[in-house]
């Protein structure tokens, strides 16, 4: 009997629901064309969750996505929102998820498909080929740090605390998984901090040595780098990077940067993987890095191509289905040679532009999926 895969779909808000409703267009078609089954839970999450039950996420749909193979998520938020406490805000959703599922690495591949080259900002010596991961440290940092809050001081002034902090073993564990991306890529790891001015920094520093060191990744090169400076180079010449390793806050900047390198944050997926346990079993939640685009939502102008490859990551990290993920890649990269467009892409009209919208990028991958499967 062929494998049933369970998948928590979480559509969210916004742009979310659009670009997922892209990503399912694609399981479907490998339900039809390879043999492989999915059971799909649908639940609610973020806004759309606040609205219907008054929180950001139910505990039951935390408790699924613990044991679904993998959880798909489309992006949660919007301006509806914004007046809500942190602890009831969308957001909420996704941190919530990332910590009770203890997604500490967060895989964000930068890479830059061909025809794509003109809608970078930069030239295009500095971007063409690039490929790099930004692996973002998710569970810890300044996002999760104690004590944290808004206090009022007894002179009347209001008084905002949040805690950077890391421990050892939440460093280490992310420098090992830092080690194992490279030595599958081109074996270079550039460790971002600021140990010049901060002891979580320093400690950064010290413990992923201290694992390239002790735990035999001696053919892995390992660089140290200032966190600004290391924002200054990828602007300046990104193609120096393999995989830069950083904190949670750091590596949500630097992510945005790589991926407005690639030409649009309609490009960029990501993966979240937590420990494999005893059982084999590993938590693991796709997302593109995008968010909800309240200006453009619901008029089926969403790029879903970072949704649609952060499933076909899923395929890769979580569901053994390299092949079927070689696919999909293939059927992106073609599809974007042939000039196929949403609104974020179509930066310079060409002869060979064919400007669509969401489900006109979905229809386009599916015709291509059907001719390379032919
Ligand atoms: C991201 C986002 C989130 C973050 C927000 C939506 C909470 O910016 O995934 O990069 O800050 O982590
Ligand atoms: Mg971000």
């Amino acid at each position: 009997m062929a494998k049933t895969v369970n998948l928590l779909l979480l559509p969210g808000d916004g742009i979310g629901v659009e670009v997922t409703v892209q990503a399912v267009r694609i399981i479907e078609w490998l339900e039809k064309n390879r043999g492989v089954s999915f059971k799909l839970t649908e639940a609610l999450a973020g806004g759309a969750c606040i609205d219907k039950h008054g929180v950001p996420i139910l505990d039951e749909t935390v408790e699924i996505g613990k044991k679904a193979d993998a959880v798909f998520l489309g992006a949660v938020g919007g301006p509806k929102w914004d007046a809500l406490p942190f602890d009831k805000r969308p957001e909420r959703a996704l941190l919530r998820m990332r910590k009770d599922l203890d997604l500490f690495a967060n895989i964000r591949p930068a890479f830059l498909f061909k025809p794509l080259v003109g809608a970078s900002t930069l030239k295009e010596e500095v971007v063409s080929g690039l490929d790099l991961v930004v692996l973002r440290e998710l569970t810890g940092g300044v996002y999760f740090g104690t004590p944290r809050g808004i206090e009022t001081l007894p002179n009347g002034e209001r008084k905002g605390v949040n805690t950077q902090a890391y421990t050892t073993g939440e460093i280490r564990r992310i420098a090992r998984v830092g080690f194992d991306l490279a030595r599958k890529r081109r074996k270079l790891v550039h460790s971002a901090e600021k140990s010049n001015v901060m002891e979580s920094g320093r400690l950064w520093r010290e413990e992923v040595q201290w694992v390239h060191d002790n735990e035999g990744y001696s053919d892995v090169a390992l660089d140290h780098i200032l966190a600004d400076n290391c924002c200054m180079q990828l602007l300046r010449w990104p193609k120096q990077f393999d995989v830069i390793v950083t904190d949670n806050l750091f590596g949500d900047l630097m992510s945005d940067i790589a991926a407005m390198l690639t030409g649009s944050l309609g490009m960029l997926p990501s993966a979240s993987l937590g420990e494999r346990d005893a059982t084999g079993h590993q938590c693991a939640m796709y997302e593109p890095v995008h968010g909800t685009a309240p200006d453009i939502a619901g008029k089926d102008l969403a790029n879903p191509l970072a949704a649609i490859l952060s499933f076909t990551m899923a395929l890769r990290f979580s569901l053994n289905m390299e092949a079927d993920a070689d696919l999909i890649e293939k059927a992106v990269a073609a599809v974007l040679d042939k000039g196929y467009r949403t609104g974020d892409l179509a930066a310079l009209p060409g002869d060979n532009v064919k400007k669509v919208g969401c489900s006109g990028m979905g229809d386009a991958i599916l015709r291509e999926l059907d001719r390379l499967a032919a």
